[in-house]
């Protein structure tokens, strides 16, 4: 086997890891028929309201409320983010014109595309049993620029990589947590171990754009990708903190509320293991 191109040696490495975790995508977790009142349907430290003042005034029950809506609303991002993940990787199988697009790395997309799939299938079976629907997507605008295709791709897989790496944020914390409810616990478990190798892809395909990138001089347009990519970090920062899960709970001035939470210390203190973690990335392959 060729070591020339390290990547590809990653695609082979997750397409054996991949096949050894094999799973029924659609009956994966087992759904509980009604959720536990004595446990958190999402972890109560990373509750959007939970540094605010008023999360003290919210009864028990509310409190659980609010546990539940804000596991649909993290489980809709999730899904709004995996549906324009497979309909960006879905042209690049067998394309064969950019990095990651040969037979053995469309090989591993392929894998790739099918656990996002059956992502999708469990976190919008979770918000359809016990909330009746999937939030709607918050309708942000992602900027597209045009670069050259180490540096949209290096924009592309950037994103993705601190989409899944927030979601593996948390999905790591739910996991942990001990007074998490039995399928919420699972959905974040199952998403976790699948999502390790998304991850490592990821980063195969930073790294790789990277030095061609280099190599071609790019660094405006470089400095430009890392911009939107701090936009967009940003943006995932914010989707915890939905007015509508507010609205639901039936408060007042959930847009308020958002604000309030957005500029809470405590909140950025909380999330800020994954954005020193992005950031100790970043420096480390000298991006
Ligand atoms: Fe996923
Ligand atoms: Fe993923």
């Amino acid at each position: 086997m060729s070591q020339k191109n390290t990547f590809q040696v990653v695609a082979r490495k997750l397409i054996t890891a991949s096949d050894k975790k094999k799973y029924d995508p659609f009956n994966r977790v087992e759904y509980q028929e009604t959720l536990n009142g004595d446990r958190w349907q999402f972890p109560e430290d990373f509750l959007s309201l939970r540094n605010l003042p008023i999360y003290g005034d919210l009864d028990d029950e509310q409190k659980w409320r609010l546990s539940l809506l804000e596991a649909i609303n993290f489980f809709s991002v999730n899904i709004h983010g995996e549906q324009a993940l497979v309909a960006a990787l879905e042209p690049r199988l067998y394309r064969d014109k950019r990095v990651g697009e040969d037979p053995v790395s469309s090989k591993y997309i392929q894998r790739f595309i099918h656990e996002e799939n059956s992502h999708t299938y469990m976190l919008a079976e979770f918000c359809l049993r016990y909330h009746g629907s999937v939030f709607p997507d918050r309708a942000f605008a992602v900027e597209q620029p045009k670069f050259s295709p180490e540096v949209e791709d290096i924009l592309f897989y950037g994103r993705t990589y601190i989409l899944e790496s927030y979601l593996g944020f948390i999905n790591q914390k739910a996991v942990k947590d001990s007074d998490m409810d039995t399928s919420a616990h699972q959905v974040h478990k199952y998403h976790l171990i699948d999502e390790a190798r998304h991850k490592a892809w990821d980063k195969a395909m930073i790294e790789e754009n990277l030095s061609r990138a280099k190599k071609k001089n790019l660094s405006s347009e470089l400095r430009a990708a890392k911009d939107l990519m701090a936009t967009y970090q940003e943006y995932i920062y914010q989707s915890a903190c939905n007015p509508a899960v507010y609205r639901a709970l039936g408060l007042e001035n959930g847009m308020r509320l958002r604000t309030e939470v957005i500029a809470s210390n405590e909140r950025r203190d909380l999330m800020r293991p994954w954005s020193e973690g992005l950031a100790k990335y970043y420096a480390d392959i000298g991006f």
